[in-house]
């Protein structure tokens, strides 16, 4: 049961607060100029947010890719007043100072739920702390946490990044078997998601468990582009500078995949499969899917950012006193030039 519902606590939408807190000032001063008559603002006009709707804190972390607009998105659209809820939405804009203030300051307000996606896995015990202190569930969404006490969070939603990995890994090796270039040696370059990121962790790990099974695939480089396209060709450009013959290009995400495509085609070399530099991307965007079609992009391993609906179920075990697990994984697969067409007629982002 939600302290909504219960009316343990009183709460107030900001903007009310700031619009009442200047309606009183008014007041004061009209008092004190004319020492006559005036209504009577001095009371408490904030507008108290229904006390039958489920308060949720969100910290997104950022609004770097066409993914992460898209996991708002269905953030923004579950959490509605028509379903029963009232959103406090925070975008920390990549800064994990932001993101604690953001929670800090969801505690403060004594929310029913924090739902937070956080930047990197370090660093969250002291306020994960202060959410439990003050009797407030957290769910994690898309990324997790590193703690030296794993139940200070009630339960996680997303991705197996390090499974998202493997199947990039495993599906380049059957583009080079059909190739026939299973013996040849294959220089690779990484894009890698921000550092320290469960995501960049994850597919990292995962690819390199492939990798590390096929000795003629040699890893000339893996770098942090930010999971940004900017960066993405930035990087590549680089890459591309540094080192000659690049055989194929593993790319974190596909806002970094679009910018690096950008960088080889400036180099007068051909993305493909049957191309200069064979492309393997993450998360499945609907403009890459496309890409994927055209064989530009030779295979997307899917990254799920529909995760509302996902916290909603979670939250209403909750509400309703039941047990939840710890952990739940969105379905993901690998699209390639045979299924791409097909799902990017449902993609919406
Ligand atoms: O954590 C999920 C990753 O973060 C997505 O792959 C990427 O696009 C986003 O920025």
């Amino acid at each position: 049961m939600s302290r909504a519902k219960t009316g343990k606590r009183r709460f107030f939408g900001r903007g009310a607060f700031a619009a009442g807190l200047l309606a009183g000032g008014l007041a004061f001063v009209l008092a004190g100029c004319w020492g006559g008559y005036v209504e009577d603002l001095s009371e408490d006009t904030r507008t108290p947010v229904d006390e039958n709707r489920i308060v949720v804190g969100v910290s997104q972390l950022g609004s770097e890719s066409v993914w992460r607009t898209a996991n708002t998105a269905s953030i923004q659209e579950t959490f509605t007043r028509e379903n029963g809820y009232f959103l406090i939405f925070e975008n920390a804009r990549q800064k994990q100072e932001n993101q604690i203030r953001a929670l800090r300051s969801f505690i403060s307000q004594r929310v029913d739920y924090i739902v937070f996606s956080p930047l990197t896995e370090e660093g969250w015990d002291t306020v994960l702390q202060e959410a439990r202190e003050a009797g407030i569930p957290v769910i994690l969404i898309d990324r997790k946490v590193r703690t030296a006490d794993p139940t200070l969070y009630t339960a996680w939603i997303g991705s197996d990044f390090y499974n998202e990995g493997r199947m990039a890994g495993e599906t380049l090796a059957q583009y080079l078997e059909q190739q026939g270039r299973q013996e040849e040696t294959v220089r690779i370059v990484v894009l890698q998601g921000t550092e320290g990121s469960t995501a960049a962790i994850g597919r990292t790990a995962g690819f390199k468990e492939v990798a590390g099974l096929h000795e003629n695939w040699l890893i000339l480089e893996q770098v942090d582009a930010e999971f940004t396209a900017a960066k993405g060709q930035e990087e590549m450009e680089r890459l591309l500078s540094q080192y000659e013959d690049i055989d194929v290009l593993i790319s974190q995400n596909d806002d970094m995949t679009f910018g690096a495509l950008e960088a080889i085609r400036k180099n007068g070399l051909t993305p493909g499969t049957d191309g200069d530099i064979m492309v393997i991307s993450f998360d499945a965007v609907k403009d890459a899917l496309e890409l994927v079609s055209q064989g530009v992009i030779t295979a997307d391993v899917e990254c799920n950012p529909e995760q509302g609906q996902y916290i909603r179920r979670i939250i209403e075990k909750l509400e309703a006193g039941e047990p939840v697990a710890r952990l739940y994984f969105v379905e993901e697969q690998v699209y390639t030039q045979e299924n791409a067409a097909e799902a990017m007629e449902e993609r919406w982002y």
